[in-house]
């Protein structure tokens, strides 16, 4: 069944109607889902829906454009939370430079300490890096991230920098972008990378696919970039699903 890697369902997107989208996601064909955290608040309320539900698991982290508020108290919060038992990885923590705030050297100082975090309570790393290419690179090259291991969620870069990521063993997340008429970078990056590497995701409620692009997204909408990436590599969608899914349960260790 489809492994969705990475989603948002504590958003107030979902305030509406969480519940019964979660209830529906088995039927058609979701059968693991990882919701993606980005600071305390979003911590609290995933723990929440993974101790509702056996199917989903949480990361814990705190996203780099929520790091502002971040202190050591957070940290070993943090720390505790990565002990519970549907924790599945640190994330997401990064870098994002699209927004002038935080400063640079604030997100740094807390993607470092994430890193070390992960390290720590051995999970492995889901990263967001937006603009931020070079930086994000440095850092994980420096603390040796290799040797934690992970995912570059929603890869928005070159094959080249994949390249680099691939040989340090992470995963690149894949996700609606792909069906954009502008994701021609990242149809090349999949076209380039090993379909062992590979785990999919949504990033719901946000990057919907075409034909919903500016609509909510959901990990209903999945098998759109589950065809994309069939046609891509030139296999059946059964067998993109069924690798993903495998790739996506080394990844978090499931
Ligand atoms: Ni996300």
């Amino acid at each position: 069944m489809i492994f969705e890697t990475h989603a948002h369902y504590d958003d107030e997107a979902f305030d509406e109607d969480r519940y019964t989208l979660l209830e529906s996601m088995t039927d058609h064909g979701i059968g693991t889902i990882v919701n993606a955290t980005a600071s305390r608040r979003t911590v609290e309320k995933s723990l929440e829906l993974a101790h509702k539900y056996p199917f989903v698991y949480t990361t814990i982290g705190v996203h780099p454009s929520d790091s502002a508020e971040m202190d050591e108290e957070e940290l070993s919060w943090l720390e505790e939370m990565c002990g519970d038992e549907k924790a599945v990885a640190v994330g997401e923590i990064g870098l994002d430079y699209h927004y002038d705030e935080p400063s640079k050297e604030i997100q740094k100082k807390w993607f470092e300490a994430q890193i070390e975090l992960a390290r720590k309570v051995k999970l492995p790393i889901i990263v967001h890096s937006r603009d931020a290419a070079k930086d994000t690179m440095d850092i994980m090259k420096n603390l040796h991230a290799e040797e934690i291991g992970g995912d570059i969620h929603c890869f928005s870069y070159s094959v080249e920098v994949a390249r680099e990521y691939l040989n340090m063993g992470f995963y690149i997340g894949v996700g609606g972008v792909i069906t954009f008429k502008n994701g021609r970078k990242l149809r090349e990056v999949v076209e380039y990378a090993p379909i062992e590497q590979i785990v999919i995701e949504t990033d719901s409620p946000y990057l919907s696919p075409e034909p919903f692009r500016g609509k909510r997204n959901s990990s209903l909408n999945l098998p759109y970039v589950v065809d994309k990436i069939a046609e891509i590599k030139g296999l059946t969608p059964e067998e993109v699903i069924a690798v993903t899914e495998n790739n996506a349960r080394k990844l978090y260790n499931l």
